[in-house]
């Protein structure tokens, strides 16, 4: 089974063994999914409007969550006191939610609309739990290739494209609303190269 697969099953193991659960967003999730994405992505946050919006486009989106326990750890560094993980969700009074991943497909291509994890939920495994589901359903859906940004200055999530295959294949020059740059990053799901590529269906002639 692959790490997709296991992902989409209900209830998974986060990598540090604690049990995570992986499952599709819904309109309920949308407040608490957006207060996540305010403390996370201060400079750009989406509002609630965008979610809503990107979860009616079923045919190319998908998004899902991660909820599971918070640690105790992350609970003594008062990691839940700054917003980040919510008291309690609207389905299960014990899980908070962790994280969220969204992903457009339009094959060949797959994009990783958003990827966040709470800070009390990280260095558990969740995050590539969370890019990997993505990834699986992209290739489900027949996306060749997955792309992304990713600000330049953010090294954390870089390192976990890099170690799930992604490579930088382009930066925008001032992408962000504070002028960042961002890196284009993409994961190859098929041989690029071959006749039947994307990359030769956009150039028939060559
Ligand atoms: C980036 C983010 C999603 C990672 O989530 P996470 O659950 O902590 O990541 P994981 O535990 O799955 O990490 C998997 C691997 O990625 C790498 N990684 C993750 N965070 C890292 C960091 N801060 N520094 C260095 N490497 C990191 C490591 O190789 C890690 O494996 P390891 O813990 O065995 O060393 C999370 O830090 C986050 O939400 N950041 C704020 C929002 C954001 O930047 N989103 C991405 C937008 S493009």
């Amino acid at each position: 089974m692959s790490g997709g697969e296991a992902a989409r099953d209900e209830g998974v193991c986060a990598a540090d063994g604690s049990a995570v659960t992986v499952r599709e967003m819904t309109e309920e999730d949308v407040p608490a999914v957006a207060a996540l994405e305010q403390v996370l992505f201060p400079v750009d946050a989406w509002p609630e409007r965008f979610f809503r919006q990107e979860l009616s486009q079923t045919g190319t989106r998908r998004y899902w969550v991660a909820e599971g326990a918070v640690q105790e750890s992350a609970v003594q560094e008062g990691a839940v006191q700054e917003g980040a993980v919510q008291e309690g969700t609207p389905h299960d009074g014990a899980a908070q939610l962790l994280g969220y991943v969204g992903l457009m497909c339009v094959p060949p291509f797959a994009d990783v609309q958003t990827l966040a994890v709470a800070r009390a939920g990280r260095r558990r495994g969740l995050g590539r739990l969370l890019l990997r589901t993505l990834i699986e359903e992209g290739r489900d859906r027949g996306a060749e290739q997955v792309l992304l940004e990713v600000r330049i200055d953010n090294h954390g999530a870089q390192h976990l494209y890099r170690g799930e295959g992604f490579s930088v294949i382009h930066t925008r020059r001032g992408y962000y609303r504070d002028g960042c740059d961002a890196l284009i990053m993409r994961l190859p799901l098929a041989d690029l190269e071959a006749p039947t590529s994307a990359s030769r269906l956009r150039s028939p002639d060559a």
